[in-house]
């Protein structure tokens, strides 16, 4: 029986490194001479049992030992690339996490040029366009996040945005309200993780005071009313990332993810994998799953494709080529 082709998607919220499948980290450890504390890449896999966004975060930080050279970050940025295309994804904006690398002593330009390699032939090999977005990690001193923004000033042609993740609760986006200042002024666009596990007021400070133009998950956007009007009046998209959301327990079953409700109350919600190895499932993977366990109708599915180029940092013509 033949398969339905899967709907043409951009992809918004994925982290490269959380593309990193157990086979591949057991590869490049072997190439790069690193010990990983477990046997194979079956027992890596079981222990893929977290208990929320801090658990998954200290193994996901372990697992990028293995990650040295710019072919480690090219081969890890194509086999994305080679199944987000099988899985209809058209245009991926990608975030990386430099200070994960730097601070183990592989260079920025390591990182952003290993990924470029992959991306820059991207089209031509598997027919999806492609975005970096360099992300600061939230619990690290904001010092740490100018000083990385600094570094990777001559490298600004290849990557578009600033993102800001890792752990979200005690960090809020006000503490990096300079940093995302000069970047803006570097005419670089702005997103940051908002609402994953912290509460509406992450959202509004990363809208209010970093001047995001998207959300990454904003999930806890439905506590607040006002929180919701304002993301609804201002169109700005949501990359929610329902599987991720399941495994790293913010909510208790997929059947009691609000997106729903979300799409019913107007909001701009797209559909996102975010650590894909980790969380069971890549951008296809996510569509099917929220019909078969939320109900989403094929016609709001289409609404969440759209969306999700809308949303996405293409501009007009490449946007309709894209789709
Ligand atoms: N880094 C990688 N995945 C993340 C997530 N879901 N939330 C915050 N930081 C992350
Ligand atoms: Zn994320």
């Amino acid at each position: 029986m033949s398969h339905p082709a899967p709907l043409p998607k951009a992809e918004l919220h994925l982290h490269i490194e959380g593309t990193l499948e157990p086979e591949l980290a057991f590869a490049l450890a072997a190439r790069n001479g690193v010990e990983l504390p477990y046997a194979t890449a079956e027992e890596l896999r079981s222990a893929y049992a977290f208990d929320d966004l801090q658990s998954f975060l200290d193994l996901y930080y372990a697992l990028m030992a293995v990650l040295r050279t710019e072919q480690d970050f090219e081969e890890l940025a194509d086999a994305y690339l080679a199944r987000a295309a099988e899985q209809g994804v058209r245009h991926a904006e990608i975030f990386f996490d430099p200070q994960a690398h730097t601070a183990r002593g592989v260079e920025i330009g390591t990182v952003i040029d290993g990924l470029s390699r992959a991306l820059d032939r991207s089209q031509e090999r598997h027919g999806v366009s492609t975005r970096l977005i360099l992300c600061f990690l939230r619990d690290q001193p904001v010092e740490s996040a100018m000083e990385t923004l600094h570094s990777a000033v001559p490298y600004l042609d290849k990557f578009v945005a600033v993102g800001l993740d890792s752990a979200e609760v005690g960090n809020p986006a006000s503490k990096f309200a300079d940093v995302y200042e000069e970047a803006s002024a570097l005419g670089l666009r702005r997103v940051a993780h908002a609402g994953e596990e912290g509460d509406p007021s992450y959202i509004w400070e990363a809208l209010d005071v970093l001047g995001v133009e998207r959300i990454d998950h904003g999930l806890r956007c439905v506590e607040d009313p006002e929180l919701v009007k304002r993301l609804v009046f201002s169109r700005i998209p949501l990359t929610l990332c329902p599987l991720s959301n399941v495994r790293l327990r913010t909510i208790d079953t997929l059947a009691d993810h609000p997106l729903p409700k979300m799409l019913a109350v107007g909001l701009m919600c797209t559909l996102n994998s975010d650590d894909p190895a980790y969380f069971g499932g890549y951008a296809g993977d996510t569509f099917d799953a929220v019909r078969a366990e939320l109900g989403i109708k094929d016609e709001q599915l289409r609404e969440l494709a759209r969306n999700s180029f809308l949303a996405s940092f293409l501009d007009d013509d490449e946007e309709l080529r894209a789709r």
